[in-house]
């Protein structure tokens, strides 16, 4: 009786241990639980408009003080939280006019964001808070 329950417990903390190896995030609990919201990727409307309207400054080719602030190059390896952070920074660019920036909007008059692109993006952003 006694050899069966060593047995038991010995193959029970063998599944356990198993458990943790192939599971770790679950079993420490640690930042999944915590961080419920999901990274998102840029929906197909909002990667259309900031290839043609961000992405020559904001891009791992862009210029280094704007890809410093957004990198769409690397949008999906931001965590949710830094998403909605800069998603809410960019509706806020967006709705003041302030990006792009003057000079690009002097020499790109034909790719200006419309009143519909701002409202799209600001859509998004919103969406993308819990
Ligand atoms: C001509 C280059 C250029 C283009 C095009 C451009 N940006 Fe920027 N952007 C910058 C630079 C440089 C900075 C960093 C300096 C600053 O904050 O003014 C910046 C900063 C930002 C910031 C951070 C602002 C802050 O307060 O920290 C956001 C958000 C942003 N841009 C969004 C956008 C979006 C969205 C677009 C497209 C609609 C865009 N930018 C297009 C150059 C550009």
């Amino acid at each position: 009786m006694k050899k069966i329950a060593l047995i038991t417990l010995l193959s029970l903390s063998v599944l356990f241990s198993i458990g943790l190896v192939f599971n770790p995030h679950k079993a420490i609990g640690s930042k999944e639980t915590r961080n419920a919201g999901k990274s998102m990727p840029l929906p197909d409307s909002v990667l259309q408009f900031v290839k043609k309207t961000c992405m020559d400054c904001h891009a791992d080719d862009g210029n280094f003080m704007a890809k410093g602030k957004v990198n769409f190059s690397v949008w999906d390896k931001y965590d949710s939280e830094k998403q909605q952070d800069k998603a809410k920074q960019i509706c806020k660019e967006l709705t003041k006019k302030s990006m792009p920036t003057g000079k690009w909007r002097k020499n790109n008059p034909d790719k200006l964001p419309t009143q519909a692109d701002i409202d799209m993006m600001c859509r998004w952003a919103n969406n993308l808070q819990n």
